[in-house]
Parts: structure tokens; sequence; C-alpha cells
């Protein structure tokens, strides 16, 4: 039996208690959030037989294996560093820092404990994606030309103004760095290496410090032009979440909210499993997906030494690596509201 302590009681925190409630080897003894009446109602809601609000004390009870990080992006690697250097494995939720250099610390933090560390990737085990894997690994595209990922949501200016954090640059990294990070993740996913990128980037119309809006280009080391486009403008609500990939040999493209649903499939060869293409697509209640419960089941498995890990923290940090050259090479619009104003009034 896992025991799992998890700190941030917010939005997410659920999908994380409910898939713990469903393994049969891991428990939630502990949950903590500095608002003290978010971990006093997820224990109660959740049935876990401790709450607190000071995180000292989850990192201080010898019975928890492992820590679950969901608190706002930045601050991942302060707690689970905190968490590592007091022995515990570490699970985050993605990104796993805003910074790179805050993700190598994170992840030499955990490899000096000698502890594992899982990063939160749960869309790579969304049925469509895991099988356009299964087509990729197996060389159905030939080489890959294109690669372009549209993330079109809706986020109003009321999102943002749920909790500070939201759209700052230390704290959550902007439409790329959150909304978009599990997309950047895929393309890269699918791309390999990258050795060129570009980006335009905007802050068109929410108060925030990041951007609302942006379009990178990327070129991979094998050749293949990618391109990420992302805005939480969209009216009047989440309109797309895809991935299209574009080979020699095959054309797919994944839609739905989150990537969830098969919307292309074409391929020069055939294989049994393209004549049931609908049993790969779901319908998930929003854009988190189902994956939380297959991801943790993984770490369960990879803490028994039964699976390797989905997504350690290498392999989270390829996407960081990835965002982090995306606004390294932004050309970056944010006009302050009052200028904008008044260009809009020809002034
Ligand atoms: N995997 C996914 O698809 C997915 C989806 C949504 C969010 N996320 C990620 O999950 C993280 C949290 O997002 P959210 O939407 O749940 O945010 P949220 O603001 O709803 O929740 C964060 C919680 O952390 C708490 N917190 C902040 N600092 C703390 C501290 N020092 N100690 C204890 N608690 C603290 C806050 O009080 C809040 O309750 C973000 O990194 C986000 O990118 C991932």
């Amino acid at each position: 039996m896992i025991n799992i302590g998890l700190i941030g009681c917010g939005r997410i925190s659920k999908n994380h208690f409910e898939a713990i409630a469903a393994l049969p080897d891991a428990v939630c003894v502990s949950c903590c959030d500095i608002i003290a009446s978010r971990a006093r109602e997820a224990a109660a809601m959740f049935k876990i037989p401790d709450w607190t609000a000071d995180y000292r004390k989850i990192l201080n009870n010898s019975g928890i294996d492992l820590i679950s990080v969901c608190t706002p992006s930045g601050l991942h690697p302060v707690h689970g560093i905190q968490a590592a250097e007091a022995g515990k494995h570490v699970l985050t939720e993605k990104p796993m820092a805003c910074r790179l250099n805050d993700a190598d610390k994170l992840i030499k933090a955990c490899d000096r404990a000698g502890v594992k560390l899982f990063v939160v990737l749960q869309n790579r085990l969304n049925p469509s994606i895991q099988l356009v894997r299964q087509a990729f690994e197996a060389g159905r595209f030939g080489r890959i030309y294109m690669i372009v990922s549209n993330v079109f949501w809706s986020r109003p200016q009321e999102y943002f103004d749920l909790a500070p954090w939201r759209g700052t640059i230390a704290l959550d990294g902007g439409a790329f760095m959150n909304q978009a990070s599990h997309y950047v993740d895929m393309v890269q996913w699918f791309g390999g290496p990258f050795k060129e990128v570009k980006a335009l980037t905007s802050t068109l119309a929410r108060q925030i410090e990041a951007e609302d809006t942006g379009s990178a280009v990327i070129r991979f080391q094998n050749g293949a032009i990618g391109n990420i486009n992302v805005t939480v403008l969209t009216y009047p609500s989440n309109l797309e979440g895809s991935i299209t990939i574009l080979g020699e040999k095959g054309t797919v493209r994944i839609g739905g909210t989150s990537m969830n649903k098969i919307e292309h499939w074409e391929f020069a060869d055939e294989q049994p499993y393209d004549k049931e293409l609908g049993h790969y697509n779901t319908k998930p209640h929003s854009v988190y997906g189902f994956g939380h419960s297959g991801y943790y089941r993984n770490v369960i498995d990879c803490l028994a030494g039964l699976a390797a890990a989905l997504s350690d923290g290498t392999e989270g940090r390829k996407s960081l690596s990835l965002l982090e050259q995306i606004h390294r090479r932004e050309i970056r619009q944010a006009v302050p509201q009052l200028l904008r104003k008044t260009f809009q009034e020809g002034g």
C-alpha cells in the first residue's frame, strides 16, 4: 500500500483524489492547503483521515511515501524539493516548473535523495493518443513533415481572477505554459528534439501579465516543422484542442476538446485496428480528461518495480525546454489597456 500526501487542494486536486480512491493499493492519508477550509473540505469529501494547512506536517509524516504537488505551477519545484529532502517520492502536476533552471533543481534534488519524480502528462494516456503513438512507433507515418496543434480555448477574466497566481509569468507562465502545456508536450513527443523556435505572443484581452494568445513555429532536428497556436479568447467557449500529424505515408488528426477524438486517420498501409477507430474516442466531462487514473496506476506500479515511469522528470523537462525557447524567442506585444484604447480611438 502506497500512502500519499497531497499539497494544493484546488481545482485539479479532485482528479487526483478520485484517481487515488479508485486504486486498491494506494491511499491518500493527508491533504494540505494554505487555505485551511479547502483542505478540510477535501478531507471530508474524499474521506481523507488527516488534513492540515501546514505543509511541514505532511513532510514530517513518516508514514507518507509519495507527495502529490498540486500547487500553482511556479511553486512545484519548491514543494517538490522539500518533499524529496524529506525522503518522499514526488509527483508533480504539469508543468513541473515555470523555469527550466528550477526544473533541473527539482530533478537534482530527487536524484540526490534517491526518490522518484513523476510529472503528470495524463493526455498521453488518451486512447486516441495511445493509438496514434502505436502507429508512430510502428513507423506507419514514414518521415514526419509537419505537426500542428491548435488550442482554441475560452478562459474569461473571471477565471484569471480566481487566484492571484493565474496569468502571472512567475507562477502560471501564460497560455502556452498553462493551457497549452499538454499540446506543447504532444508536439515534442512526436516531433522529437527541436532545433529552432520562433514565436509571436500577445496579451490581447485579459488583464494578465503573461500572454493570452500566441503562435510558435518549430524546426525539429529531423527537419519536420511544428506549429502551435494557442488562445484563451475563443468566443464563446472551448472550440478545439487538436494535434495533426502529417507524414510521408500517413495523416492523422486528433481533435475534440482535449485530443480525445480521432477526426482523420489515413495511412498507406492497413492494420486491423484501423476499422475500430470509434473505440478510441472518449467524451471527457472537462478538458482535464480521464487520464489521472491511468497515470496514478503507472506511478504505483513504478514504485512497486513493476513498470517504467510514463513521464519522469527528464520527460517532463522536454516540453519545458521547448516552452522556455518559445518564450525566449517570442516577439511579445503586451499593450497596456489604456494605450490600446487610445490606439482604437485613433489617438
Ligand atoms: N494535468 C492537467 O490537465 C491540469 C489541469 C489543471 C491544472 N493543472 C495544474 O495543477 C496546478 C494547480 O492548478 P489548479 O487549477 O488546481 O489551481 P488552484 O489555484 O485551483 O489550486 C492551487 C491550490 O494550491 C494552494 N496553495 C498555494 N500555495 C500553497 C502552499 N504554499 N501550501 C499549500 N497550498 C498552497 C492554493 O490555496 C490552491 O487551493 C497548476 O500547476 C496547473 O497547471 C493541471
